[in-house]
């Protein structure tokens, strides 16, 4: 049954662009891409990545910010930075070469359990299971395994695997585990399970039972999500073909990235506190508008444009710099361009 498995996997997803070259250098990139990121995103992403940093030595001599660039569109800048830490580390402490072994892999920081035993199962096809969220449920639901879902359940699954209670059968590594992945990302889905259609379904010891989706145990049920509405100031200054920005400090959204000089207008959370609250009352309500929205909160980006001096009057409380309008070449937020566009001061 697992040769069925694998069989579908590698016939419908050979197209995936981590899945041919295999390099453990491409697997490390693509486990950390894909970790809180979906295939399509990842899909948009890889190579460009992989043709701007093409080995471990030229990630590691990157600067943070040609890094981050090459990063924008997948989010959680923090893997971004994790990712060129763990270069740096392989580059300086391991002449470049990514270590075989999975204690000296989890010995780098940033490089967790389940990077380490991806390296292993998915760079170099050598028995292991790289158990995140998906796989964790799809082999809770195949063998109706009743520990409640976290570190117990992986413990218990890590052990059956290595006693060849489970996946016995001798199959590649790697391609059980990317089937394993594929069949949670489509068929074993959290709130959705097609068993009907599943390569699985006669083996699946939870779907024998008819309750597949009451697995893994201790599934919470969906938390509302709270989302605030937030309301922002961008301010434009444009000075030639240079414009006024400021570079996001570590503790802020988008670190490392350019953004233009931003008030809170209204925040329905009062703990926001991402920008300086503008101090003078305006009437921005037929500002141009652009809707954006980050982790928690949907926001309306209101757009004013102001000369230099206007903008010292409104008592900005960062440094700003003067960056050339070449948005190909400057590190500048997702928002930053789309107000530009939107005042048309650079094209779409
Ligand atoms: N999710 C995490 N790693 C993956 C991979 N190698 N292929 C598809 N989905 C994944």
């Amino acid at each position: 049954m697992i040769k069925n498995l694998i069989k579908w996997s590698e016939q419908t997803f050979v197209h995936l662009p981590w899945r041919k070259k295999r390099t453990l250098y491409r697997t490390l990139v693509s486990e950390i891409m894909l970790q809180q990121t979906t295939v399509g995103t990842v899909l948009n992403h890889f190579e460009r990545f992989l043709e701007k940093f093409p080995t471990i030595k030229s990630l590691a001599e990157a600067t943070e910010e040609e890094m981050l660039m090459a990063w924008k569109g997948l989010g959680y800048y923090r893997r971004a930075k994790n990712l060129k830490l763990i270069a740096e580390k392989i580059q300086s402490d391991f002449n470049g070469k990514i270590p075989e072994d999975i204690e000296i892999l989890t010995s780098i920081k940033g490089i967790g359990p389940y990077t380490a035993n991806a390296i292993l199962a998915i760079g170099m096809d050598k028995r292991a299971l790289a158990i995140d969220a998906n796989l964790e449920r799809v082999i809770a639901r195949l063998f109706a395994l009743k520990d409640s879902k976290g570190t117990k359940l992986h413990k218990h699954i890590h052990h059956l695997f290595e006693k060849k209670e489970i996946f016995s059968e001798k199959v590649s590594a790697r391609a059980l585990n990317e089937a394993l992945m594929d069949l949670g990302r489509t068929f074993c889905q959290a709130r959705k399970a097609s068993c009907d259609i599943c390569p699985m379904n006669k083996v699946c010891l939870s779907y024998k039972e008819g309750n597949p989706l009451h697995y893994p145990v201790g599934t919470e049920a969906p938390k509302s999500v709270i989302s605030f509405n937030l309301k922002l100031l961008r301010v434009i200054i444009k000075k030639g073909q240079k414009i006024l920005v400021y570079k996001k400090s570590n503790d802020e959204w988008l670190s490392g990235q350019y953004e233009i000089p931003t008030f809170t207008l209204q925040s329905e959370d009062k703990k926001c506190i991402q920008y300086p609250i503008l101090s003078k009352k305006i009437k921005f309500e037929s500002y141009p508008m652009i809707k954006t929205g980050i982790t928690k909160y949907t926001i309306e980006n209101y757009l004013l444009e102001v000369t230099e001096e206007q903008f010292y009057q409104m008592n900005f409380p960062k440094d700003c710099v003067w960056k050339t309008l070449k948005t190909d070449s400057e590190n500048y937020s997702t928002t930053t361009l789309k107000s530009l566009k939107k005042l048309k001061i650079i094209g779409s």
